[in-house]
């Protein structure tokens, strides 16, 4: 594995690395992708390989572009298009009827794909200079804590990595909203920046938060998931002792203060989290924001991170 900073050279070298079938891993806005040519069969077997990711949990496909959502679609929903000339590229993914040139591994099987156009242009860059669709999970191993750093990277997982572009810190720092187009209403898989009100008011029509049985369809989306490897539980206030987020003023150096804004405090989630990880505490806590629909993207990842199976 290398780590390379994202010059033009660099680009070429990683986007040719794509092309042969090989595996970056690439900044985006939310989170790094685990990055590979979505048409080619072997590379995406590599991914879920590499994530110990089980086959029943579909990858997202990345363009660089909004035309190119017709190459990896068989039939745009007049919403895609709505809805990406408003929020692409950006923290949106759009799940819609699969083309054929999308693997059926790539999906899970599903006829349907997951499709985002990602707001950073080391991501971009790559996507366009490797000429294909670009499958790319979270570079995480299955169900940890997504990288918003390249130091957050796990060994295991970038051994089988080529390449690692450097991009610095995610800016968003939690994964995209997922919306399900292809069922009516439209449906949230997984909440993120990109808020339901701001896709009700682009389409116009009710969008619903998926409950328990639809999110089916969306496996990574119904159990623990995004976790530490400390046990993590919820609180209204951390003792003096315990160690984790926090709101106030940190009794200690094993507690991280916390931004009282959502936006902010999930750009610092995860790498929080790492940090937290890294001190081996016994376990850690949170303080538990206000449960308001502005928190919910947050809300939703530390139910995750501290729910046990
Ligand atoms: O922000 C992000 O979306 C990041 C960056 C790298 O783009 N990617 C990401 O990918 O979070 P991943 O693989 O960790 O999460 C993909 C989510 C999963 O919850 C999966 O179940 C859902 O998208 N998904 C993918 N394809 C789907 C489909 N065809 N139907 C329903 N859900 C799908
Ligand atoms: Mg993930």
């Amino acid at each position: 594995m290398r780590l390379l900073e994202p010059t033009r050279e660099n680009l070429s070298l990683a986007a040719e690395t794509i092309r042969r079938g090989g595996l970056v891993v690439m900044p985006t806005e939310t989170v790094y992708g685990l990055a590979c040519d979505a048409t080619n069969p072997e590379a995406v077997a590599r991914v879920f390989e590499a994530k110990r990711r089980p086959a029943d949990n579909p990858l997202i496909v990345h363009i660089a572009d909004v035309a190119q959502l017709a190459d990896v679609s068989s039939d745009v929903p007049t919403q895609a298009e709505a809805l990406a000339e408003r929020f692409w590229p950006g923290p949106l993914t759009l799940v819609v009827p699969r083309g054929d040139r999308i693997p059926r591994l790539v999906t899970a099987g599903l006829d349907t794909v997951a499709v985002r156009m990602p707001a950073h242009p080391v991501a971009l860059g790559l996507i366009e200079a490797s000429s294909v669709p670009v499958a790319a999970p979270s570079a995480n191993l299955y169900g940890r804590l997504s990288p918003t750093l390249p130091g957050h990277l796990d060994p295991d997982l970038s051994a089988f990595v080529e390449i690692v572009l450097d991009g610095g810190r995610c800016e968003v720092g939690i994964e995209s909203t997922v919306l399900d187009l292809t069922i009516d209403p439209p449906t949230i898989l997984r909440p993120g920046v990109v808020s339901s009100s701001d896709l009700r008011e682009c389409l116009g029509t009710e969008v619903v938060l998926s409950s328990g049985h639809a999110s089916r369809k969306s496996p990574g989306t119904h159990h623990r998931h995004y976790a530490p490897r400390t046990p993590l539980r919820l609180v209204d206030r951390l003792g003096p002792d315990d160690a984790g987020l926090t709101f106030s003023t940190p009794s200690s150096p094993r507690q991280i203060r916390m931004p009282m804004d959502p936006a902010l405090y999930a750009a610092r989630l995860y790498s929080a989290l790492h940090e937290l990880d890294r001190m081996g505490e016994a376990s850690i806590a949170a303080e538990t924001p206000p449960e308001d629909e502005v928190w919910r993207p947050v809300l939703d990842r530390l139910a995750r991170a501290s729910h046990r199976a």
